[in-house]
């Protein structure tokens, strides 16, 4: 059903996979740079790949919801969240099985689960018949790829990258930490608070075991970047003052989603002074568009 080529393309990804080899894959999210999640040895690559601390788990993507007692101990809250949300942009935090190796998790005893929607994503889980460890296929603390492109800017020539084009979400999984009896959003995602809420009762915010890269100062432009009220108005003023300023499309929240890391790398590359971007309403993405965007100002600050 698919080309020769891309036919091709996803039989040397499953092959390189298998023999414990990294391969940068897509999903609706962004692009991940995925690893047996069975193999120690591949699973370590993929941390010296990105140049991430080993105390930063990776998730684990599995081809379906049916796959989620294998890896994590069931949990009705779980349950009701996968078949209500899987395949799609939400990460679940559970108490890990014995299967979950420590390279994985950086030896913590709960591991975060997720079912991507993508096709090719799906299609190498098939293959492969277990499970995907996979980052973000960034440069530690950078912006995340949503093309395969970016991931070639990212992480070198060598890098193999399956491309199944640009990511249709946009942005990182929504994390909820199902671990203990209160659930928490670590993240904010595509998949809403509302949403979640609804299926299961009030969250809060954070936790204790707040996922590591959730740090202010993720997501970061080289160039710095400003969040403002009237990013147009705020411009016109530095510009007045001789700066070089571009201002990031300002959009609802649904169609920036999906063009916000490629126009942040874009505005980085154009060696401006500052980069200026308006908030957006927080209803569905918003939230998590918002906060990736604050994540990315975090540090800056105007001249
Ligand atoms: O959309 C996504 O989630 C993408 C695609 C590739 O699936 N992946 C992604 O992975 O964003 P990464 O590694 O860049 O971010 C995952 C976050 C990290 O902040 C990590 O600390 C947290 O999830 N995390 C993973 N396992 C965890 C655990 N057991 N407890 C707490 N946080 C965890
Ligand atoms: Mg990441």
């Amino acid at each position: 059903m698919y080309s020769p080529a891309l036919q091709a393309a996803l039989d040397a990804a499953l092959a390189r996979l298998r023999a414990g080899e990294p391969v940068a894959i897509p999903t609706e999210t962004v692009y991940g740079l995925a690893a047996d999640a069975d193999n120690p040895l591949a699973v370590r690559r993929v941390f010296a790949l990105k140049g991430r601390p080993a105390d930063h788990p990776l998730i684990v993507h599995l081809p379906d919801a049916a796959a989620l007692p294998q890896w994590g101990h069931p949990d009705p809250r779980a349950e009701a969240l996968g078949a209500a949300f899987w395949p799609g942009p939400l990460t679940l935090i559970v108490q890990r099985q014995p299967r979950v190796i420590d390279e994985v998790t950086g030896g913590r005893d709960t591991v975060g689960l997720r079912v991507p929607n993508h096709p090719l994503a799906l299609a190498l889980l098939a293959g492969l018949g277990g499970g995907l460890a996979a980052p973000s296929a960034n440069r530690f603390g950078r912006i995340s790829p949503t093309t395969a492109q970016h991931v070639q800017e990212e992480l070198g020539p060598e890098v193999t990258v399956l491309d199944g084009g640009p990511c249709q979400v946009g942005v990182e999984s929504t994390i909820v930490d199902l671990s203990g009896p209160q659930a928490a959003l670590l993240r904010p995602g595509a998949v809403s608070r509302a949403q979640l809420e609804a299926l299961i009762g009030p969250l809060v915010l954070g936790s204790k075991t707040a996922a590591p890269g959730t740090l202010p100062g993720h997501y970061a432009p080289r160039t710095a970047l400003r969040l403002c009220a009237d990013p147009e108005s705020e411009a016109a003023a530095l510009r007045a003052q001789g700066l070089r300023v571009a201002v990031l499309p300002v959009l609802p929240a649904r169609e920036l989603a999906p063009r916000l890391y490629a126009e942040l790398r874009r505005l980085d590359a154009e060696g401006v002074d500052w980069l200026l971007a308006g908030r957006v309403d927080e209803d569905g993405v918003g939230a998590a568009v918002n906060d990736r965007l604050s994540r990315a100002a975090w540090g800056s600050r105007i001249p």
